[in-house]
């Protein structure tokens, strides 16, 4: 009952966000746009994806960590205070791919805990799930100067890491949070505004491309549609989509 109760609480506070999920108030003032930064490219800018891998060996999240140790592979590491390598649980049964770390991401070494992260954890709460239950990541690892968009050496170097994750983990289903998560994981450069919604596979692996939160939080009419994503990806889970 407890649970039930978070579940729907969490749900409506994802419904009461301006111009979210299915209860909309288009007619709301909205606040001024939030700056570009992780996740707020265009939706129609097109990313090089990088060239393909050869297959990795299942490892531990800790080993792929441990592999990465102080890295130096691409030009982030000089100006990121610390690596940002994923959080969550490594069994997930979901996982979501965001795009890099921002400001705050970089100063916890957390995924997700800025402005696109708090609506991040409302989305998930809104699909009955907590944090805890996910796991989260993202595409680069280090926080891309001044919060510009990753550029395609650096997206380069740190794609086998977020490839060996995903591997570890073994999820269901795959959230790309984004262009630069669809087009890195799936190699495709068409816009995410034509990639979202539609299902598509990763290394056997569903994977559901929608909004990146930060695209959200400046264009709040489309967390419609994102949620309609969302909702494909809980049936897939078994999870009944929660009443409005
Ligand atoms: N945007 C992202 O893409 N990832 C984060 O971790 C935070 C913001």
């Amino acid at each position: 009952m407890a649970g039930l109760l978070r579940d729907l609480r969490a749900h409506l506070a994802w419904q009461r966000e301006e111009g979210g999920a299915e209860v909309m108030d288009m007619e709301r003032p909205q606040g001024p746009p939030l700056p570009a930064r992780s996740g707020g490219a265009a939706p129609e800018a097109a990313v090089v994806p990088p060239a393909a891998s050869a297959p990795l060996a299942r490892r531990t999240l800790e080993a792929i960590r441990g592999e990465l140790g102080d890295c130096q592979r691409c030009k982030l590491c000089s100006g990121r205070k610390q690596l940002v390598f994923g959080a969550g649980n490594p069994h997930a049964r979901l996982v979501f791919v965001g795009e890099g770390p921002g400001a705050e991401e970089d100063l916890q070494g957390l995924p997700f805990v800025g402005p696109a992260g708090q609506l991040l954890t409302k989305m998930i709460g809104a699909m009955g799930l907590q944090r805890e239950d996910v796991y989260i990541c993202n595409v680069v690892k280090c926080r891309p100067p001044g919060n510009r968009n990753p550029e395609p050496d650096e997206i380069a170097a740190c794609e086998p890491f977020l490839r060996a994750q995903l591997n570890s983990i073994g999820p269901e289903v795959v959230v790309a949070l984004g262009k630069f998560a669809a087009q890195t994981l799936l190699r495709d450069a068409t816009p995410i505004t034509r990639l979202r919604g539609q299902w598509r596979t990763y290394q056997g692996m569903k994977l559901m491309p929608t909004f990146h939160p930060a695209y959200l939080l400046r264009n709040p009419a489309e967390k419609k549609p994102c949620w309609e994503d969302l909702k494909a990806v809980m049936a897939v889970l078994g999870k009944p989509a929660p009443k409005p």
